[in-house]
C-alpha cells in the first residue's frame, strides 16, 4: 500500500520503517529540515536498537522516502498517519495545537479520498474535532474517513513492538476504511480489534494508566516489603505466575517515567474532571510515583548523612534501559535531587548522556561504567540497563571510600552483594 506517516518522533519513525519492512512504499513527512536531511542521509535522530539498519535497509529497497512536504505525502498516499508530537499542558491536559496543524495542511492538499489516520496519544474525542477540521478546511468537495489507531511500542523495544504487536486496535465511524486498515496491518499477524472512534483513543490512556497502576502497586508493596522483612521480588514473582495478574511491570525502583506515562496519567485525569469523573485512584497512582522518589533519596540521605562535599557516583540516565531518551527520566530527577541536597555527581549511561548534558549540568560525565566510582562516597543505580549487572564489583570498592551501593532498580542480589561486603540498599527487600 501507499502510506504516509506525518511526524518522524518514535513513533513516526518507526511506525513507517516497519511499515516499509512488510512492503508497503512510505513516505515519512517532518517539518524539521534538519531531521529529513539526515534522514535523506542515511542517519537517525534517535537510538533504537534494530532501527538504523531496517531504515537503510528499506531507504535502499525504495521502499522508504523522506520529504518536508505534507501535500507531496498526502497526494502520493492512501493512508495518512498522523504521528506528531501531544506534549503536556501546565494543567495537565494535552496540547494538540500539532494535530491541529497537520489536519488542516492535510486538508488543503486533499483532491481525493484518503483515510487520515491518528497515531499520536490523543484525549477521546479528538477523532471527532480532526474530522471537523479537515471538512472546514478542505477547499475541494472530497471524501475522507477518520480512523483512531492507537500506537503501544515501548521505547527501546520499538521495533520488536511493531512487527510483533499483541493487537491492534482500530477505531472507525463507518466501515468504509476497515478493508484497507485491515490490508495495512495483515502482514504483522495480530489479532486486529475494530471499535469506535472514541473506545480506540480510550484504550490508549486506559492501557498506559494500568500500566502505570500497576507499577504503583508494586511500589506500594515494595514499601510494605521493607516494614516487614519480605522480598518484592519473592512477591512479584508469587503473584505474577497468576496469569491473570501477569509478572510484566511488577519491576518495583524508583518509579516510572519517560515521556508517555506521566503525561498520559495527568491527561486521562484531566479528561475524567472533563466528562464529570474525578479518578481518584489515578492520583493515587501518581502520588505513589513521586513519593517513591522520595523514599529513595531519604534512604541514601538516612545512610550518608550530610551529603554536601559527598561524591556519588550514579549509574543511568535514560528514563529506562535501551534508550537514549531522558524526558522525564527518574534518575535524572533523582541526580538533580542529589544536587540539591549538595553532592557532587559522577554520571554515566550507555547511551543518554549527550541528550542528558542539555538538562543535567555541573556533573562530570565519565565515559567507562566501571571508572564511575573514583573518589565517591557511593553509588546509585538509577536505570535499569541490563548491562550495569556486568560492573565490576570489586574495581568499584576499590575506587569508593566505602563500598556502599544504593540500587533503585535492584539489578543485584542482596545476600550476594552483602557476602562482599557492600553496604547495599534496593528497593523492597
Ligand atoms: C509506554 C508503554 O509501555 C507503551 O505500551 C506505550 O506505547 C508508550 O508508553 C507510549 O504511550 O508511547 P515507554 O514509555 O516507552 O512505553 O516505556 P515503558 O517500558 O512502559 O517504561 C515506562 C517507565 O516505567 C520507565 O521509567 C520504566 O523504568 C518504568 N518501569 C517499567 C518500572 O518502574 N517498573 C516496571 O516494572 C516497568
Amino acid at each position: 500500500m501507499k502510506l504516509t506517516i506525518i511526524g518522524t518522533g518514535y513513533v513516526g519513525l518507526v511506525t513507517g520503517t516497519c511499515f516499509a519492512e512488510v512492503g508497503h512504499h512510505v513516505i515519512c513527512v517532518d517539518n524539521d529540515a534538519a531531521k529529513v536531511k539526515l534522514l535523506q542521509s542515511g542517519g537517525i535522530p534517535i537510538y533504537e536498537p534494530g532501527l538504523e539498519e531496517l531504515v537503510k535497509k528499506n531507504v535502499a529497497a525504495g521502499r522508504l522516502s523522506f520529504t518536508n512536504s505534507t501535500a507531496e505525502g498526502v497526494k502520493k498516499s492512501d493512508v495518512i498517519f498522523i504521528a506528531v508530537p501531544t506534549p503536556p499542558q501546565p494543567d495537565g491536559s494535552v496540547d494538540l495545537s500539532f494535530i491541529e496543524r497537520v489536519a488542516r495542511d492535510i486538508a488543503g492538499a486533499m483532491t481525493e479520498y484518503k483515510i487520515v489516520v491518528d497515531k499520536s496519544t490523543v484525549p477521546v474525542k479528538t477523532g471527532e474535532k480532526v474530522s471537523e477540521t479537515i471538512k472546514r478546511y478542505c477547499k475541494a468537495q472530497v471524501d475522507f474517513d477518520v480512523v483512531s489507531n492507537p500506537e503501544f511500542l515501548r521505547e527501546g523495544f520499538a521495533v520488536g513492538d511493531l512487527m510483533k504487536p499483541d493487537r491492534v486496535v482500530i477505531g472507525v465511524r463507518s466501515q468504509r476504511p476497515v478493508a484497507a486498515m485491515k490490508e495495512v496491518y495483515t502482514p504483522f499477524n495480530a489479532p486486529i480489534i475494530i471499535t469506535d472512534i472514541n473506545s480506540a483513543e480510550l484504550i490508549k490512556h486506559a492501557a498506559n494508566s494500568f500500566l502505570a497502576l500497576k507499577i504503583s502497586y508494586i511500589n506500594a508493596i515494595s514499601i510494605l516489603c521493607e516494614a516487614a522483612g519480605a522480598n518484592v521480588e519473592q512477591v512479584a514473582h508469587g503473584i505474577g505466575l497468576d496469569e491473570r495478574i501477569g509478572r510484566r511491570f511488577l519491576n518495583a525502583g524508583i518509579g516510572f517515567g519517560g515521556s508517555c506515562f506521566p503525561k498520559d496519567l495527568s491527561a486521562f485525569i484531566k479528561i475524567s474532571e472533563q466528562v464529570g469523573y474525578e479518578f481518584k485512584l489515578l492520583k493515587e497512582v501518581q502520588r505513589i510515583n513521586s513519593e517513591q522518589m522520595e523514599r529513595f533519596v531519604k534512604k541514601i540521605t538516612d545512610t550518608l548523612w550530610v551529603l554536601k562535599d559527598k561524591k556519588i557516583g550514579v549509574l543511568g540516565l535514560a528514563f529506562k534501559q535501551n534508550t537514549d531518551d531522558v524526558r522525564m527520566s527518574p534518575a535524572i530527577d533523582l541526580c538533580q535531587r542529589l544536587q540539591k541536597e549538595g553532592a557532587s555527581l559522577r554520571v554515566h549511561d550507555p547511551k543518554a548522556m549527550d541528550k542528558a548534558k542539555s538538562v543535567l549540568s555541573n556533573v562530570t560525565y565519565v565515559d567507562d561504567m566501571n571508572d564511575v566510582a573514583e573518589d565517591c562516597d557511593a553509588i546509585v543505580i538509577a536505570t535499569e540497563w541490563d548491562e550495569f549487572k556486568k560492573l565490576d564489583l570489586d574495581r568499584a570498592k576499590k575506587l569508593l571510600s566505602h563500598p556502599i551501593m544504593f540500587d533503585g532498580r535492584n539489578l543485584f542480589d542482596r545476600a550476594e552483594m552483602e557476602k562482599r561486603g557492600w553496604v547495599y540498599k534496593s528497593v523492597g527487600r
